[in-house]
């Protein structure tokens, strides 16, 4: 068994308090992503469980065993880092077997299994090679191997992709997966992008100013965002300022010529400000009124490849809404149309 438990860490760098009370718990064979903007305390967190850097109070665990007083040694952690930090004049091969060697195992040993772990992570007929001969996703792989052959409890990613460009970095999204998920192996992976969060995760846990903001699987995040905060981190959302209404037995949010219904909420009342906010993709768009629904007009169509985004009007405010092309193709600009949200997964926050 080896689930990490994060408990009551905290940090300061002198006067700057960067980790504050930080609990959580990766369960065995699980991939959590640390999600968080530049600074947040990803990194600083992360070498803590390494044991490359010591919490002020609070402990790590994986299993059973509280790692919080052992050296980085004794860890038995697997970390891969941005840089790669692969030992640039030697061959794939030796960057792969180099914590085999140091821990003196039978080089038949090492070879086999140096074997095994290239197949792994798909660098066959590349062992020779130098890993300055290799491309960068193929870099990644190598640190990938490295990090895995010694069979660490947990591993942990420092943002191993943002070095690669767009199209290997998705791919190499689906690898790390791929391989994570076929070594069963427990990971902490952190990134700033919410979409490699969104596709690679088990869970993920976002955090702010050194704070757990929300810790939820990536569905529940994204549908479920608990602060305006969380909403606009996961996705690009509108966000409209209204007031809180009861009618008809129901809740609306509702502004200057427009009303959305939603859900009750504990801590809210009638006749409060709100922030409310609606995804662009969440948002159903139809050439007639139905119930619920507020008539705006369309202002301009941008055609993005995958979806369209419909720059509506929706009563003096400006609103986006996503659709995929076959359906944006009923619209034209100028044109009036009704829009309407789904309650369960439109969310209102306190103006603070
Ligand atoms: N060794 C250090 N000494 C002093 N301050 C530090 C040190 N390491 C990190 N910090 C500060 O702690 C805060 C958190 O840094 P950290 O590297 O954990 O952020 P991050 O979320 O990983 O950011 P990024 O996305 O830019 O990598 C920052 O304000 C940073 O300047
Ligand atoms: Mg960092």
């Amino acid at each position: 068994m080896s689930e990490i438990k994060i408990q009551n860490i905290s940090k300061a760098f002198g006067s700057a308090r960067v980790l504050n009370d930080i609990s959580f718990a990766v369960q065995d064979g699980h991939l959590l992503s640390l999600l968080g903007p530049s600074g947040c305390g990803k990194t600083t967190l992360l070498r803590i469980i390494a044991g490359l850097e010591y919490a002020d109070e609070g402990s790590v665990f994986v299993g059973e065993r509280d790692l919080t007083p052992v050296p980085v040694e004794k860890r038995n952690i697997g970390v891969v880092f941005q840089n790669y930090a692969l030992i640039p004049h030697m061959t794939v091969f030796n960057n792969i077997a180099y914590g085999l060697k140091i821990r003196k195992i039978a080089p038949d040993v090492i070879r086999k299994k140096v074997e095994e772990y290239i197949s792994l992570v798909g660098l066959e007929g590349m062992t020779d090679r130098k890993v300055t001969q290799l491309s960068g996703g193929q870099q990644q792989r190598v640190a990938l191997a490295r990090a895995l052959i010694i069979e660490p409890d947990i591993l942990l990613l420092d943002e191993p992709l943002s070095a690669l460009d767009r199209k290997i970095r998705a791919e190499m999204q689906y690898e790390i997966r791929r391989i994570q998920q076929q070594v069963g192996i427990t990971t902490v992976f952190v990134t700033h992008d919410q979409e490699e969060a969104l596709t690679m995760s088990d869970e993920i846990l976002l955090m702010h100013n050194g704070r757990i903001e929300q810790f939820a699987t990536p569905k529940e995040i994204y549908n479920h965002p608990v602060s305006l905060y969380a909403s606009d981190f996961l996705g690009k959302a509108n966000t409209l300022t209204g007031t809180l209404e009861t009618r008809e037995g129901g809740w609306f949010v509702s502004g200057e010529g427009w009303s959305f219904p939603v859900r009750p909420k504990e801590g809210f009342a009638a006749g409060e400000q709100v922030y409310l906010a609606i995804r662009g993709e969440q948002v159903g768009i139809y050439a007639e009124p139905a119930e619920h629904t507020v008539a705006c007009t369309v202002k301009n169509i941008v055609f993005t490849g995958e979806i369209c985004r419909l720059m509506v009007d929706l009563q003096g405010t400006a609103m986006t809404v996503s659709c995929i092309n076959v359906l944006a193709d009923r619209f034209r600009a100028g044109q009036t149309v009704y829009i309407g949200v789904d309650p369960a997964i439109t969310h209102y926050f306190k103006i603070s």
